[in-house]
């Protein structure tokens, strides 16, 4: 099957299939809501555990009451504001929803995706899609349809080809389902001071806050790795001394390649999985990545949180 144009893209999604499909984060793994058995071939294909529900993608915001039930204001006030864009919003889910989607939580994850094809297809659809990041589970995003197709060698994946994604790294999960509360439980390119800014501007009450791992299923420690270790330095691989560097050898092997970032974080996020993916088809053993201190502040958060976990926690001080 391989790269597929939109019309058989919707044929693939309406006749039961999966398809890759691009947004503006990453490329999403898609099945169209309505079809439990196209859901379970996600899980299956990207070998998922079932506890971690999957994102609603929506052509336009008025789809919203097909999987929320009584969605608050504030939803469409920040679907006005943010969509289509990178931000998924937790609402409390209408019994109609699939409880494989929302692995039988009662809130659903719905967002609008900024991408041109996404928008052309989920217009042309019957029903909304669902789609987690289309690579195999723990594993780094996709960010090209070549990624896409070597996560999986096996199938004869149907893939949308819509280019590099802008973004670059998954949206910003803000959790609306507690009434007057905010919480993001994925940093994204979506910022809590943007929310702030959001919530000032329309005089609303809000209590804004971060919260990880319990609220969401799919957020655990291990995860967006590479097929070789990655190891973050607070100090440059120069600095270290003698012995640790041998320490490093020894524990990961003796080559290793660094991940450079670029000094801009909308362009770090871009290129971040892409180059995760380069350097881990290349001869080195692992990679290491510096995080200077000028790379601190929310710009920097969502991207230190995907190398965060990428690195399955090792971190050089
Ligand atoms: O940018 C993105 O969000 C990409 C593109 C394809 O849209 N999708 C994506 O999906 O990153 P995925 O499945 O890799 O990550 C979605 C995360 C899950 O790990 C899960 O923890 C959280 O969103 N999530 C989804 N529904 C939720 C819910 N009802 N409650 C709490 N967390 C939820
Ligand atoms: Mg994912």
């Amino acid at each position: 099957m391989g790269i597929v144009d939109l019309e058989q893209a919707k044929r693939e999604l309406e006749g039961g299939g999966i398809v890759g499909v691009p947004t503006e984060t990453v490329y999403g793994l898609a099945a169209l809501i309505d079809d439990s058995q196209a859901l379970k071939k996600v899980f299956q294909a990207k070998e998922r555990p079932f506890f971690d529900p999957l994102i609603v993608h929506l052509a336009d915001v008025s789809q919203l009451s097909l999987v929320a039930e009584d969605p608050p204001l504030v939803a469409f006030l920040l679907a006005a504001e943010f969509w289509p864009g990178p931000l998924t919003l937790v609402l409390r889910k209408n019994k109609s929803v699939d409880p494989t989607i929302t692995a039988g939580l009662d809130t659903v994850g719905v967002r609008v995706p900024a991408h041109p094809l996404a928008l052309s297809l989920l217009r042309s659809l019957r029903s909304p899609f669902a789609a987690p990041s289309a690579n195999q589970f723990k594993r780094t995003s996709p960010t090209t349809a070549q990624h896409v197709a070597a996560e999986f060698p096996e199938f004869d994946l149907p893939i949308l080809d819509g280019g590099e994604c802008a973004v670059g790294i998954e949206s910003t999960v803000l959790d609306l389902s507690e009434s007057g509360q905010m919480t993001v439980l994925r940093p994204g390119m979506v910022t809590l001071s943007m929310l702030d800014r959001f919530i000032s501007k329309h005089g609303l009450s809000f209590d804004l806050s971060i919260g990880e791992s319990s609220a969401s299923p799919g957020s655990m420690t291990e995860h967006y790795m590479p097929s070789i270790p990655l190891i973050i330095l607070m100090r440059p691989f120069s600095e270290l001394s003698l012995s640790e560097q041998e320490q490093l050898s020894l524990r990961f092997g003796a080559t290793a390649s660094e991940l450079i970032l670029d000094t801009s974080p909308q362009i770090a996020a871009r290129t971040l999985y892409g180059a995760m993916r380069v350097l881990s088809e290349g001869p080195a053993q692992w990679m290491f990545v510096h995080r200077p201190q000028s790379q601190t502040g929310e710009e920097w958060d969502a991207i230190w949180n995907r190398l965060g976990k990428a690195s399955g926690g090792v971190v050089i001080s």
